[in-house]
């Protein structure tokens, strides 16, 4: 069911507490990579130039439930204000009596950032009465932040059992383009999948197997499913003996589905994980003592490009290689190029996969880059159910 957005509801004069993933890289104490912030310009000045007082609100890093000096948010509230080309009035604290009088005093087109939420033990807890305090400071709610939406938190879920709740633009366009690929993707469907774990992505794959045409499985992980097959895999990176009977099972499981699980049959080889290391491309069942795979190989590479060439929709979540050194990134690059090629739809996933897109100057040619990694998964998972969605008004139907 389609939710109500910030368009959907009356802003005017009103205090608009609005829940942003301001969840980003910094570099010495200076925000590395905006992307995140970028996304939600347009629901914040939607909202300032209807005259609402913006109140956001975001968690930074993993502080562990308690204040950290590096992940304040000034850095982003600094960032935040350039973008805007106006002042972010950045407060010490999420909730409290100097949260309340600030925003008291706020007027219309003013826009405040409080405090880290997760330097609040109560917010990972989604402790009532955190989403209580945060309720007082606000009119409505809009959660604009698709990156945190798997997480049932009090600034993503609890907060909104007590105002308006609708979402934000960012949402809506992320819910947009992820929802046909659980609902009625276009065929052929290919799903790329890489990254390091298989027990990471077991869930994604189990419901893949179910919707998707073919899934090409590159990264370290191919080498788990290996390792299940019984192949050599010298000294790359094999996850323990859960992760093995996992690849065992989903092995056994597309053996009989109708989609196409994909391993990696040649893979770029190496003596050490370095940019001057010694390398050589050899068949998937070949890898020998005191080589590591880095890579997919080129045969791999032609075979994973052609497949997303003739594909009507393409989802991709993680990289084949290490694409950061030069001589283990030529998999995720012809990944990344095919899918700028391709004519179908193209959706992009995940923290690292979005990465090497922008590494390679072909983030502009993807139909949509999702700012959520960890919650594009889950939403395909969980057949496009999010807490932090769930709790948001549905639109009547029309
Ligand atoms: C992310 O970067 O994936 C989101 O901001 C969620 O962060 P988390 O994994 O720490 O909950």
């Amino acid at each position: 069911m389609a939710k109500k957005t910030v368009r959907d509801i009356d802003v005017a004069g009103k205090r608009v507490l609005v829940r942003v993933d301001f969840n980003v890289p910094l570099k010495e104490g200076a925000v590395r990579d905006d992307t995140r912030i970028r996304a939600a310009l347009p629901t914040i000045t939607y909202l300032l130039e209807q005259g609402a007082k913006v109140i956001l609100t975001s968690h930074l890093g993993r502080p562990k439930k308690q204040p950290k000096e590096g992940l304040v948010l000034n850095p982003v509230a600094e960032r935040l204000a350039e973008l805007l080309k106006k002042p972010v009035k950045k407060l010490d604290d999420l909730t409290g009596a100097t949260v309340e009088t600030v925003v008291a005093d706020m007027k219309p087109g003013e826009v405040v950032l409080l405090e880290n939420s997760r330097f609040d033990p109560r917010e990972e807890k989604n402790d009532p009465s955190l989403g209580e305090e945060l309720a007082r400071l606000a009119d409505i709610y809009v959660d604009d932040a698709f990156g945190t939406a798997h997480r049932a938190h009090a600034t993503t879920a609890g907060v909104a059992e007590h105002l308006p709740s609708v979402s934000g633009f960012l949402m809506q366009k992320e819910l947009d383009a992820l929802s046909t690929l659980v609902t009625a993707p276009g065929r052929p469907f290919v799903v790329v999948l890489g990254g390091a774990k298989v027990t990471d992505k077991i869930g994604v794959i189990e419901a893949f197997l179910d919707i998707a045409d073919d899934i090409l499985i590159g990264g370290a992980m191919a080498f788990t499913f290996y390792k299940a097959k019984g192949w050599a895999t010298g000294s790359s990176l094999v996850e323990d003996e859960e992760g093995v009977a996992v690849a065992k099972r989903i092995l056994d499981k597309a053996a009989t589905a109708y989609c196409n699980l994909l391993l990696p049959k040649d893979v770029v080889v190496a003596d050490k994980m370095e940019a001057e290391a010694q390398t050589k491309t050899v068949a998937a069942d070949q890898i020998t003592e005191g080589w590591m795979g880095l890579d997919i190989g080129p045969a791999t590479a032609a075979a994973y490009a052609a497949k997303i060439a003739a594909a009507d929709e393409v989802f991709w979540n993680g990289p084949m290689g290490v694409f950061e050194l030069a001589p283990f990134a030529a998999g995720t690059k012809a990944v990344a190029e095919a899918m700028a090629e391709c004519k179908g739809m193209t959706i992009v996933g995940g923290g690292d996969s979005v990465a090497a897109v922008n590494q390679f100057g072909l983030a502009g040619k993807m139909t949509h880059v999702s700012t959520g990694g960890g919650a594009s998964l889950e939403y395909i998972e969980n057949g496009g159910v999010l807490p932090g969605v769930t709790v948001l008004q549905d639109k009547p139907e029309a």
